[in-house]
Parts: structure tokens; C-alpha cells; sequence
């Protein structure tokens, strides 16, 4: 890795510039991890850092790319040998500081996720919104919510976090109800384990909330926020 290539954005007056740059390991942030990237995906943070006024780049320049998975190239932590196929995603990675859209990264240990025996691959494939459903749903597993609670609602149910959502709650053993906006999503819901797809949940701020009323959900993945 005496030299590799990363795509940095650099800020020119109003714009936001993209291109293919040559890197040394010199350019690459303090970290205890070194990572040849595999995969990064294409988040809506990354689009945010390359637009103007974005609001999630502090500085520029920057590699882009809000998540990566890879192998471990050197590392100073005893949590990681060379070779460890391993995710990373959140933090500032690829906002405050050089993230996935380069050949070589380097992080501090606390932010690598050793993959075990996931596949840089398939590491990739579940991405930030796969992982950010998973955590929702063990959050509710966390809770306490039985699967014979009630039915549980996933709204935004199409979306990234959504569909994953639905996917990890049917599997594991909940009534789950597919809230959409998106008619035609429905048979994919369904094939995902929706037990029923509803529309979009009616977020009318003049509407009276009713403490006392009965509970039509145990729980919910709420991925679109709103006053239901
Ligand atoms: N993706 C990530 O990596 C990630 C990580 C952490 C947190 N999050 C957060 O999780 C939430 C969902 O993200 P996502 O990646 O799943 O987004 P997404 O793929 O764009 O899905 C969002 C879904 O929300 C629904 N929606 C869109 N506009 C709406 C509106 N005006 N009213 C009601 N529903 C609307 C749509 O689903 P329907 O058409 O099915 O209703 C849409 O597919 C966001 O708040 C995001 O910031 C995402």
C-alpha cells in the first residue's frame, strides 16, 4: 500500500469536487486498524457530502463513503490479526475523516466490527440500514416484547431499514404489519413475512392523542417518524 487510489471531495468555493486521487498511507487518519476496502456502499450520507451545504462534512477534503467491509492489512489493536474480515460503519467515517471510497482505510479499533464468518460480501450487502434494522429489532428484543405480544408495525416499510425490518421480525416468530405508501409494494412485503400491509399512518398533528385507548401494536420499527 505504498501508494492506492481514493476518490476525494474537495470543497471549491460553492462546489463540491469529485476525483480519483493517489494516496500514501501517510494520508490516511491516525487509527490502530488499516483496511484494504472491499465494499462501500452508496448511503444518503455520502450524497449529503457531496452536496453543497450538506451538513455532514466538517472539513474537506475527504473520501467519501460512510461504511466499508474488508481485510485487515496491520493492526495495532490485539482485537485484529491481518487477514480478519471485518465491517465498519457510523462515527465520522467518511464525513470527519477519510471513509470508505478509497483501496486502503484506517480506523481506531473501537469502530471495526470483526464479520466472523460473514463474508466481506455479505457484510456489504446487509449495510447500515441492515444493521440499523437488526439493532431496532434486538432493541425490542432487549424490551421484552414476546412474540405473542401483539402485532408490531413497521412503518416507512419499504425503505431500507423497513424491508429488513420486516424480513428479521417475521423470522423471528412476530405478527408483523407493513405499514407503506407504495401500493405496489405490497406482494414483496408479504413475501418478506408481512402478515398485513396497511397504508401510510395518518400523522395529523391536530389529532388528540388518546392515552386510555386501546394499544393496537405491542411494538414498532418506526422508520418515518411522526405523532401516531
Ligand atoms: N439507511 C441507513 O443506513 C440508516 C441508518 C441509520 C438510520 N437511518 C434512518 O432510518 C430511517 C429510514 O431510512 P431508510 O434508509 O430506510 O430510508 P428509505 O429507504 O428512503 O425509506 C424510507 C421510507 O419512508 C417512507 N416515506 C418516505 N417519505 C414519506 C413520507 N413523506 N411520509 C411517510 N412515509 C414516507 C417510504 O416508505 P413507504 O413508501 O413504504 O411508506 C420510504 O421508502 C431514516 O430516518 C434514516 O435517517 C437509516
Amino acid at each position: 500500500m505504498d501508494s492506492f487510489q481514493a476518490l476525494m471531495a474537495r470543497k471549491e468555493g460553492d462546489d463540491i469536487t469529485t476525483s480519483v486521487e493517489t494516496l500514501t498511507a501517510a494520508d490516511l487518519p491516525p487509527g490502530d486498524v488499516t483496511i484494504r476496502v472491499l465494499y462501500s456502499s452508496v448511503n444518503f450520507k455520502d450524497a449529503l457530502a457531496l452536496t453543497p451545504g450538506g451538513g455532514v462534512v466538517r472539513d474537506y477534503p475527504v473520501v467519501p463513503g460512510i461504511d466499508l467491509t474488508g481485510e485487515v492489512v496491520e493492526s495495532q489493536s490485539p482485537e485484529f490479526t491481518p487477514g480478519d474480515a471485518v465491517l465498519a460503519h457510523g462515527y465520522q467515517i467518511g464525513t470527519g475523516h477519510h471513509g470508505g471510497y478509497a483501496e486502503y482505510a484506517r480506523l481506531p479499533a473501537d469502530q471495526v466490527v470483526n464479520l466472523g464468518a460473514l463474508s466481506p460480501y455479505d457484510g456489504a450487502a446487509i449495510g447500515t440500514a441492515g444493521f440499523t434494522a437488526a439493532m431496532s429489532v434486538q432493541a425490542l428484543i432487549d424490551w421484552g416484547v414476546a412474540t405473542d405480544a401483539g402485532p408490531v408495525v413497521v412503518t416507512g416499510a419499504s425503505g431500507g431499514v423497513g424491508s429488513v425490518s420486516v424480513d428479521l421480525l417475521a423470522g423471528a416468530g412476530y405478527r408483523v404489519v407493513a405499514s407503506t405508501g407504495k401500493a405496489d409494494a405490497a406482494d414483496r412485503l408479504k413475501s418478506l413475512g408481512a402478515a398485513e400491509v396497511i397504508g401510510r399512518l395518518p400523522d395529523d398533528p391536530d389529532a388528540k392523542p388518546r392515552p386510555l385507548a386501546k394499544a393496537r401494536w405491542a411494538a414498532g420499527v418506526d422508520c418515518v417518524g411522526g405523532g401516531f
